[in-house]
């Protein structure tokens, strides 16, 4: 009998994000001397676990952020900080503005609550928390109003796309509905 494990691994979130595991069970029938029969019991579990990073750590500070500096230099005009689109900078202050995080709760509700939880678990997209400290504001505003381009050259936003199978639709957001969203989701993450 042997246990063989195959562990898929994210080297983007630095996390297993598939763990396959193959039970598989080799009965010799010993009933007759001439012939060894094979009996081949092959019971396969696979586990996936939610789509994501379920320890999020700031894209600076692990390994990952390098080795995506490494990915995207074949493009050397792409900054994997920023991502794509009209977001160069936010202004983002150290404390919750609440108001706009109960904006971009409605929005949410309307345009994203079908495919993203606001825990750690995958629905069709990625569960939101922990997002803003995986990514910048830049990032995050550039994604959900620019989400094609940034899934034709963003290795981060690639290697989700890998796991979860459906490509985001462009959700046709103005640049305030975006800067809630955002609110929102650092509201998710607990900022006060
Ligand atoms: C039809 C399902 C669907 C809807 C609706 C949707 N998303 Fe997504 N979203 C996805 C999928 C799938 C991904 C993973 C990346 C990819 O493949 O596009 C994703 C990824 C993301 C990410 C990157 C998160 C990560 O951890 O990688 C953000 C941020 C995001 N979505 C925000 C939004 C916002 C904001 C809305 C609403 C305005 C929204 N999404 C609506 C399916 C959806």
């Amino acid at each position: 009998m042997s246990l063989i494990f195959f562990i898929r691994y994210d080297s983007t979130h630095k996390m297993a994000v598939k763990a396959w595991v193959i039970l598989y069970m080799q009965l010799f029938n010993q009933k007759t001397t001439t012939m060894k029969k094979t009996i081949t019991a092959i019971i396969v579990v696979a586990a996936m676990y939610a789509c994501g990073n379920q320890n999020g750590t700031a894209p600076a500070d692990n390994a990952a952020a390098g080795e995506e500096k490494k990915e995207a230099s074949t493009n050397p005009s792409y900054d994997p900080e920023r991502g794509e689109g009209k977001f160069k900078t936010v202004e983002v202050p150290a404390t919750l503005d609440a108001a706009l995080a109960e904006k971009g709760n409605k929005v949410y509700g309307v345009k994203c609550s079908s495919c993203h939880k606001l825990t750690e678990e995958k629905l069709v997209g990625p569960g939101w928390k922990g997002v803003t400290t995986r990514f910048t504001a830049p990032w995050i505003m550039n994604f959900i109003t620019n989400t094609d381009e940034m899934l034709t050259k963003d290795p981060k936003a690639q290697a989700q796309l890998e796991i979860c199978l459906v490509r985001m639709p462009n959700q046709n957001l103005s640049d305030d509905d975006a800067r809630s969203l955002y609110e929102f989701m650092r509201k998710n993450d607990g900022v006060k």
